[in-house]
């Protein structure tokens, strides 16, 4: 597990590390149809992503990025934003002349997503792009816009005859963003309009918790070594802590947030989805629907928490006045855009039980924040202790228990902490760490989320994505949390102070049955 084990060439290792799964092939000559082309996703992830596929030539030979929206943009002002969100946030510095060829390939439709009339328009400009950029018409509609119009812009697109079958002729798949819907009515709504236009398996629902490298090996370290597996599970497990924190305030996104709250944006999705692939059975393959079917297993064998239990085992929190690096911060409440009373929770802890033969027991405890004292995701799984016999004999002097901590991010890696003799005449026994980091095996070569996902729906491989029925089976778990406190409307909101790790309440969650949360 030491970095220094790791060093065969690259070529090598990558062979190595793909043994198995099948590598991604965006073959097939495609254009990109980007709803919400000017917006914040598009600016710092898509139109990034896409340009390092491009430099890694992981690009169709023959592509379009069209980028749809109602800012009145030409083509070169569209190029001009995308430069501009690459210089800013792709992982890799623009090159001139990588750019230059990169952005011939990008137009931009101004078009209103609820006007049947502009997609005519939309249609005849696709159809000059395809034609020009030699495209034989295989399409996938993006939907970086707000939940509210996903329905009209895909019976758009019906309407339009955008969308072909799926096992005729050139392909057309639909991205959709979380969150879809804000409910467990919701979401049916969402998928069933959804459904009547396009195929289950020509949709590609995004939780970009799926591409990051870190989260795709929780199965390579569960299934590709001997020595966790046999331990994963209530015999040996004492509980499970998943923390994904974040330093930033709600930002420029108010008006989405306020009516979302962490429990719909990182909860129902990505923490829910970090449950399942480390609570999951072994799939007995590779496959996309195999992967999938034993993450839905997880989410509907979670035991439901509702009415006074969501008290219990449920906090919800928001960040008052604190620090950020150093400079003071305002409170959530006094946001821009953010309305003074306003009861949207930016953090929540939360213990969860999963009711089957594996976890029965265990406790998983949850939590998730903005403005916490940094950005950092970890998953700790912590084993029992040792018999309080031999090292562990003396009560005043517990041994620490091992710990394994898969880093989701930053400082990618993972740790096994255990026990271990001090060198010296005397048994003194301190808790030390088997560390790997990606940084210094791999190098720092991760590529974004969005870019893996964004090659796998150019391949047409699900494996990564939500399907349906796990996306309605999470919003199933979490809406009865949601309908408590939705009428729960007067009482007092815990705050925690920006730059702390939540609240008292949420430690209490832990620590009344003997534990602690482990900060990364
Ligand atoms: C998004 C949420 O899905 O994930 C954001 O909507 C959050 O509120 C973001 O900031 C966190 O993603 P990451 O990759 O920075 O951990």
């Amino acid at each position: 597990m030491a970095d220094t084990t790791l060093t065969p060439p690259h070529e090598t290792l990558l062979d190595r590390l793909s043994v198995g799964l099948t590598p991604p092939i965006a073959a097939q000559p495609v254009t990109l149809v980007i709803f919400g082309g000017a917006g914040d996703l598009a600016h710092r992830k898509l139109l990034p992503a896409l340009y390092n596929l491009y430099v890694d030539g992981l690009m169709p030979a023959r592509f379009a990025v069209v980028g749809v929206g109602r800012k009145d943009l030409s083509d070169d002002q569209y190029r001009e934003f995308a430069k501009d969100g690459t210089k800013q946030f792709s992982r890799r510095p623009l090159d001139e002349d990588k750019w230059l060829s990169f952005a011939e390939g990008l137009f931009f439709v101004n078009a209103t997503l609820q006007d049947a009339e502009a997609f005519a328009s939309l249609g005849s400009r696709l159809d000059t792009i395809e034609h020009e950029r030699g495209v034989p018409g295989n399409r996938i509609y993006y939907l970086a816009i707000p939940p509210a119009m996903f329905v009209p812009t895909v019976q758009n697109l019906a309407r339009a005859k955008f969308v072909a079958p799926p096992d005729r002729g050139p392909f057309a798949r639909l991205i959709v963003e979380k969150p879809i819907g804000h409910d467990l009515t919701s979401a049916l709504q969402i998928d069933d309009a959804i459904a009547k236009v396009f195929g289950e398996s020509q949709i590609y629902r995004i939780d970009h918790y799926l591409g990051k490298e870190t989260v795709q090996n929780i199965l390579v370290l569960r299934f590709g070594n001997s020595i966790f597996e046999p331990l994963f599970n209530q015999k040996y497990i004492d509980h499970v802590q998943i923390t994904v924190a974040e330093d930033e305030g709600v930002g420029t996104r108010a008006g989405y947030y306020e009516q979302a709250g962490a429990l719909r944006d990182m909860v129902q999705n990505h923490l829910l989805q970090l449950v399942s692939l480390v609570a999951m059975e072994p799939p007995r393959s590779l496959g996309a629907e195999v992967i999938r079917d034993e993450k839905l297993e997880v989410i509907r064998s979670l035991r439901p928490i509702a009415d006074e239990a969501v008290d219990r085992q449920v906090v919800r929190s928001q960040y008052t006045r604190g620090f950020h690096m150093g400079r003071p911060v305002p409170g959530y409440r006094e946001e821009d855009g953010v309305d003074p009373r306003s009861r949207a929770e930016t953090f929540v802890a939360l213990e969860l039980l999963i009711d089957n033969w594996r976890w029965a027991g265990v406790p998983f405890f949850l939590r998730t924040g903005k403005r916490m004292p940094k950005r950092a995701s970890e998953i700790s799984i912590q084993l029992k202790e040792t018999p309080p016999v031999l090292f562990n004999a003396d009560p005043a002097a517990r041994l620490d228990a091992n710990v394994l901590s898969i880093r989701i991010q930053p400082d990618e890696g993972f740790s096994l902490a255990i026990s271990s003799k001090v060198p010296g005449p005397r048994v003194r026994i301190y808790p030390v760490k088997m560390d790997f980091h990606y940084g210094s095996t791999f190098g720092n070569v991760s590529p974004e989320a969005y870019e893996r996902l964004l090659l796998d729906v150019m391949a047409g491989d699900p494996t990564l994505f939500m399907r349906r029925d796990g996306v309605e089976a999470a919003w199933q778990w979490v809406t009865p949390i949601l309908q408590r406190w939705a009428l729960d409307t007067d009482s007092p909101i815990p705050g925690y102070a920006a730059g702390e790790w939540g609240p008292p309440e949420a430690d209490r969650l832990v620590t009344s049955s003997g534990r602690r949360w482990r900060n990364p």
